[in-house]
């Protein structure tokens, strides 16, 4: 397959997840960075542009110009990854649809339901594949969790106990810190700090795994911190279309936990659970047998997780593997359409627009929750 040639805005010197995003596309070596806006600061995006092997002509002063040049050159990029803060994701991504090229965006995909379904509707409209990137969603292991789901090894689902307690802002913010600052500030994070950022990768990763549609929430939003102004620890019950329950609690402020996302599916015929910490290993409890712990790579994965199993078990995989494997079938999916060639449901094993829409209503409707002192609200 001849390598699809891609575009970057964000990931600039210092920044955080750009560089992950950049090293897990290189992993299977499907498609090439050819194109960027790595900073707002002209100087400083070419100047690594440059430390990236991306050509002069294309390191651009602005992701419009990148947008506009891209979309009208004959060997332009085909699609382009969106790393930068929340705030900027909505007209970022909706200039490069504007132009007919593809988007990956990082969550939360925009702060308001509306710029989010716009975004959808721009991509239904050009046909332009659109992916977010829940990262938890690429792990062998909840691919086959979400198998044994589907085939009604857990029974109707109960009750689902889903938590990401990290300690990062468990402190007053470092200033000097790239990353801190933006997250507490509304105008650039948006309505949300913890729940947008990591309690999104719950709601996420349960639907994902269970398939359950969230019907209402009742959301707690503290700032435990003295002085913040948005979140830093969030509780929120829900209520799933089929009657299962479920909590959530994410939390920035939780002294000797780093990324401890984890989860725990209950149904009438047996439980699972999986932490991110330990990728490679979920637990199965049917209701008439012991515990089971499934290994990836050792015990025997269903087609549909196993493809995505790289190396053999015992070698641990991580967050790396987990982005490339939202990349692998998004790549793959792109080169298809590009060929003109008719995508099934089983190409599009990504997280899509539509999951990114999800998440930000989840977002709204807990804020909205919140705010009326943590009353039910509707989906
Ligand atoms: N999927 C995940 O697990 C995960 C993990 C971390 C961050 N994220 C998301 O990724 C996004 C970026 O987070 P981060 O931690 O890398 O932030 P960061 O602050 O480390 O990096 C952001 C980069 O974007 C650049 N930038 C800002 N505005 C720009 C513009 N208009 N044009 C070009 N470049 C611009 C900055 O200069 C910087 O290089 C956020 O939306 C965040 O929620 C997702």
């Amino acid at each position: 397959m001849k390598q699809i040639a891609y575009g970057m805005v964000g990931g600039g010197p210092g920044a955080f997840i750009g560089d992950v995003h950049r090293k897990a596309i290189r992993m299977d070596g499907l498609a090439v960075l050819k194109a960027g806006s790595f900073s707002r600061d002209a100087a400083k995006s070419k100047a690594h542009g440059k430390t990236l092997g991306v050509s002069e002509d294309r390191l651009y002063d602005d992701y419009r110009e990148m947008a506009r040049k891209e979309g009208s050159r004959e060997d332009g990029i085909k699609f382009v990854v969106v790393v930068t803060p929340n705030s900027t994701h909505f007209e970022v991504c909706k200039a490069f649809l504007e132009q007919g090229i593809h988007v990956v965006c990082d969550k939360p995909l925009t702060w308001k339901i509306e710029e989010s379904e716009e975004l959808q509707r721009l991509a239904e409209k050009k046909n332009l594949l659109f992916a977010v990137t829940y990262t938890y969603t690429g792990y062998p292991a909840v691919k086959q969790m979400r198998k044994m789901v589907r085939d009604g090894l857990l029974g109707k689902i109960r009750f689902v106990n889903a938590e990401y307690p990290q300690d990062w802002l468990a402190n007053p913010v470092d200033e000097s810190s790239p990353i801190a600052p933006w997250r507490m500030d509304p105008e650039v994070s948006g309505i949300s700090n913890c729940l947008g950022d990591i309690g999104s990768h719950i709601e996420n990763l349960v639907s994902t795994v269970t398939g359950l549609k969230i019907k209402r929430v009742c959301a707690r939003l503290d700032s435990l911190v003295e002085g913040r102004t948005l979140d830093d620890n969030a509780t929120v019950l829900v209520e799933y279309e089929g009657g299962a329950k479920g909590m959530y609690w994410s939390s920035q402020v939780a002294f000797g936990y780093d990324n401890a996302l984890r989860i725990r599916v209950f149904g009438e015929k047996g439980g699972l659970e999986w932490a991110q910490e330990d990728p490679d290993h979920f637990i199965f409890t049917p209701s008439d047998a012991p515990k089971q712990v499934f290994s990836r790579g050792r015990d025997p994965f269903a087609e549909e997780a196993q493809r995505y199993s790289r190396i053999p078990s015992g070698h641990p995989e991580g967050v790396y593997e987990a982005f490339a494997n939202i990349y692998l079938p998004f790549v793959t999916a792109l080169a298809k359409h590009l060929r003109g060639e008719k995508l099934e449901a089983s190409d599009l094993d990504f997280p899509s627009v539509d999951q990114g829409l999800d998440g930000v209503r989840f977002i709204n409707r807990c804020v909205q929750s919140s705010k009326q002192g943590a009353l039910w609200v509707e989906m």
